[in-house]
């Protein structure tokens, strides 16, 4: 029997509609093979929402993704944008579509494919065999917190503020999709707070430590911020899975991305306790090159991936997608930002092509 699904497509700004336009043909081909029906229904966000309405996430774009069992976004802002003020930023309605959804839980795996070794800038036998994920927390902390703002105090001078607040119930909240991520995994989950001087990290602590006992099978181990970033660049291959709070997740998953030398190749998930999860890519929109066929398209396809597997549940179809990835960089197809002497040089669009063959053909062994 036919499965049908109902997903949500924000193409947003900059390289956003090439690396989309790639995608749902992958989507569709993945569809024929598996079973798969999909309806697509495309919302405004970001720029792109702007120009067309004055606002970055317009309720209708909301209500779109509400009414959808998966929401596939590209990325969202550019130059033009940038200097509106913070109620029509694109990141706004990023961060509204977060809130919206309630999606708790932001899932940013880093993992190095063998063939791309060479695209880190760190040494081999550092980053040789990395594969971590990161769980960020992304609808609290000091991203949300009220009070906040910016005032002229008695002299006349601006001060501005926000809040680092979490309950413990959001803690407990994202610490459970930790432990539940790192029992599948390497089942080794690594807290990363800043309780040495913050109140709102020692209670994150202090609740980590306590849900621990509810997953005897999990290893629990604690560190600070600078600390963990210091060690993610000196010897990655130590984590496993690190949960961490708003701020701390949005700067460690892109040293984490970065590692791989490649975050155009990396997808990410987010994710809430009920409704549609979005799948979007790590990387942003790269007005640079927009519009000239040049963005490589493999974390958008790497993100539709991870939307059948986490948001879907059709992991079969998920595990194709991936072995098709890794079949085109075997035959040595890359984009610009991954390009090395001796491959093929390839645009969005034949990127797309060759995925496409690669889904045709039998996954080699
Ligand atoms: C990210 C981005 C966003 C964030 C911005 C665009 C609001 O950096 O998804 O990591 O800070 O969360
Ligand atoms: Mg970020």
């Amino acid at each position: 029997m036919t499965r049908t699904y109902r997903i949500t497509l924000l193409p947003g700004d900059g390289i956003g509609p090439e690396i989309m336009a790639v995608t749902v043909e992958i989507l569709r081909a993945i569809g024929r093979q598996f079973d798969l029906a999909f309806e697509f229904q495309e919302a405004l966000i970001g720029g792109s929402a702007i120009d067309a309405t004055g606002e970055p996430l317009p309720e209708a774009t909301l209500a779109t993704c509400r009414n959808s069992d998966a929401v596939l976004l590209a990325a969202i802002g550019g130059y033009k944008w940038d200097s509106l003020p913070r109620s029509q930023r694109p990141e706004t309605g990023l961060l509204g579509l977060r809130a919206g959804l309630g999606l708790f839980a932001n899932l940013r795996p880093a993992a190095i494919l063998p063939q791309l070794v060479d695209a880190s800038s760190l040494k081999r036998e550092v980053i040789e065999g990395v594969d971590l994920m990161v769980v960020r927390e992304l609808t609290g902390g000091i991203y949300f917190g009220e009070p906040k703002g910016c005032f002229a105090d008695e002299q006349g001078r601006q001060r501005a503020f926000n809040t680092m607040v979490y309950r413990e119930d959001e803690i407990d909240r994202i610490g459970r999709v930790a432990f539940d991520i790192a029992r599948k995994r390497g089942k080794r989950l690594c807290s990363v707070d800043k309780a040495n001087v913050l109140e709102v990290s020692q209670l994150w602590r202090d609740r980590m430590t306590l849900l621990s006992s509810e997953y005897a099978d999990v290893e629990l181990s604690h560190l600070y911020v600078d600390n963990a970033a210091m060690q993610l660049v000196r010897w990655p291959k130590q984590f496993d899975t690190i949960v961490t709070g708003n701020l701390f997740g949005d700067i460690l998953s892109d040293i984490a991305a970065m590692l791989t030398g490649s975050i155009g190749m990396l997808p990410s998930a987010s994710l809430g306790s009920e409704g549609p999860g979005v799948f979007e890519p790590v990387h942003g929109s790269a007005p640079d090159i927009a519009g000239q066929d040049k963005a490589n398209p493999l974390a958008q396809v790497l993100s539709a991936a991870m939307m059948l597997r986490y948001g879907l549940d059709e992991p079969e179809a998920a595990t194709r997608i991936e072995a098709a990835v890794n079949q085109v960089l075997d035959q040595g197809y890359r984009t610009g930002d991954l390009y090395a002497e001796g491959m093929t040089l390839v645009g969005c669009k034949a990127m797309g092509d060759a995925l496409l063959a690669a889904l045709e053909s039998p996954i080699p062994a």
